[in-house]
């Protein structure tokens, strides 16, 4: 069906101050609410719609991301997040992203080594790092770095040229794991491991994080099970702040490399991806389950900026189905290291306990999101905190450039450009400096 044989329905807005009315189309979706049609209201009546921080708005159509927050659910192109962390593996999830459909076991191969091609990155890149203190927070760096890209790789900058997107896009998945190890090898002092393309994705950036040059070093099935989980986890999760800062980016026709350094900077902050290390930090403030009354207290409390970090949620409601799924990889990969009685996680499954009878979070459906549990998993596997946001990034890349390709190729694509409602001084006359108090 098309847009125009679905807007059938309408819906009637009045203005109660002059008796007018204006029709406005609706249009539906496949699944979810549908939407009012705005685009033609300012024409038609003078108004602008006011929706501050996009909590009421679609931005934009898309076919890769389904999210019912009421009920949990989180679908990739109409499969469960539950079961592609189970059946599926990244790089599957990734080309149903980037292209639509499940590869079958051909797509999939060609595919794998269209990444492998590129796993590696320019030799000047090394350089480059050099120019950042090493105590630099690996998500300045990964702006920096992603960003320079555009730099480097001149041949795929055409965004008007279908086979250069798609060398942008196998290019920033295979080298965007490889610039992730170098900011922590960079971090710690380590050389830089080159890629090693006989491994898969998971395990060949476990080993850039965690090889050396001086010993051999074997990948851990189950860790390398539990971060392509993680990175399927945190591939894409529709119109979040991230990837409307790469739409709107790359609504200007930026390159693409530009915009997922733009997604980059979005992705730092704590109430986004950043919250994966607060979570971490939060844990180790509160450092015993007798002082988890005292920080609900300060959650609670309206005149205290301390939140729970890693609860809550724009979108989910009800739960956040990533959390389950990590909450039991999370098991796991301690199992697997051995690490009894981790205290972090017994206080962070005691906070959860707790929260979750407690009236304040029960009303207002705060329950734990993916980042509650990725925290406590990295740390096990050897990550400092520091780097957590930047396996989201990771992950999330092909969400990012999934979701540019889809609005690139769109063709009634238009630079993006919000409104506002201006509350500052009218019109005034200038004042001379000796004149003014
Ligand atoms: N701790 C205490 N109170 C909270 C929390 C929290 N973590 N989250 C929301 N609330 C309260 C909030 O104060 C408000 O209370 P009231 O109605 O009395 O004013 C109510 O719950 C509704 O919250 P909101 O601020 O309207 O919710 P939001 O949709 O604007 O914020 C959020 C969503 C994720 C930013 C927020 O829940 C939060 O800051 N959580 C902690 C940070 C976090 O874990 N972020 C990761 C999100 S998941 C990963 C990702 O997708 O990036």
């Amino acid at each position: 069906m098309t847009e125009k044989e679905i807007e059938k329905k309408y819906f009637t807005l009045t203005n109660d101050e002059t008796g007018e009315s204006y029709k406005l189309p609706v249009i539906e979706g496949t699944l979810g609410p549908s939407v009012i049609d705005v685009r033609k209201l300012y024409a038609q009546s003078g108004y602008f719609t006011f929706d501050p921080s996009f909590t009421s708005t679609g931005s934009c159509k898309s076919r890769l991301t389904f999210i019912d927050g009421e009920k949990g659910i989180l679908l990739h192109r109409g499969y469960t997040i539950e079961e592609l962390t189970e059946k599926s593996s990244f790089l599957e999830v990734c080309h149903l992203l980037l292209y639509g459909d499940l590869p079958n076991q051909n797509e999939l191969d060609e595919f794998t080594k269209n990444i492998k091609y590129h796993t590696m990155v320019n030799e000047q890149i090394n350089y480059f790092f050099r120019g950042f203190r090493r105590d630099a927070h690996p998500m300045a760096i990964m702006c920096g770095v992603v960003g320079a890209l555009s730099a480097f790789y001149h041949d795929s900058l055409d965004i008007y040229d279908k086979r250069q997107r798609e060398i942008s896009a196998h290019r920033l998945l295979a080298k965007i794991p490889t610039l992730a190890a170098m900011t922590y090898k960079y971090n710690i002092g380590q050389p830089f491991m080159y890629p090693r393309n006989d491994l898969n994705y998971a395990e060949n950036f476990l080993y850039m994080c965690f090889g050396v040059p001086a010993e051999e070093y074997k990948p851990n099935p189950v860790l390398a099970k539990a971060m392509d989980r993680i990175f399927i986890l945190h591939a894409d999760h529709e119109q979040n702040a991230s990837t409307s800062t790469v739409r709107l980016a790359g609504s200007s026709y930026a390159n693409p490399f530009a915009c997922i350094a733009a997604g980059i900077a979005s992705l730092w902050g704590p109430s986004h991806g950043g919250a994966n290390q607060a979570v971490l930090e939060m844990l180790s403030e509160i450092g015993s389950k007798d002082k988890i009354p005292e920080f609900l207290e300060r959650a609670k409390d309206k005149n205290d900026p301390f939140r729970l970090m890693g609860f809550g949620h724009r979108v989910y409601k009800n739960y956040d189905p990533r959390a389950g799924v990590l909450r039991e990889s999370c098991h796991e990969v301690l199992e697997e290291l051995g690490v009894k009685n981790e205290p972090r996680l017994e206080l962070a499954m005691e906070l959860e306990r707790i929260a979750l009878e407690d009236p304040y979070f029960v009303e207002r459906k705060l329950f734990p999101n993916v980042d509650f549990y990725s925290g406590i998993i990295l740390n096990a596997m050897g990550f400092p905190t520091n780097m957590f946001t930047v396996l989201f990034a990771v992950a999330r890349t092909v969400g990012w450039i999934s979701q540019w390709k889809e609005m690139v190729e769109e063709p009634t694509l238009r630079i993006g450009r919000p409104r506002q409602l201006y509350t500052g001084p009218t019109k005034r006359p200038y004042v001379d400096i000796n004149e003014r108090k």
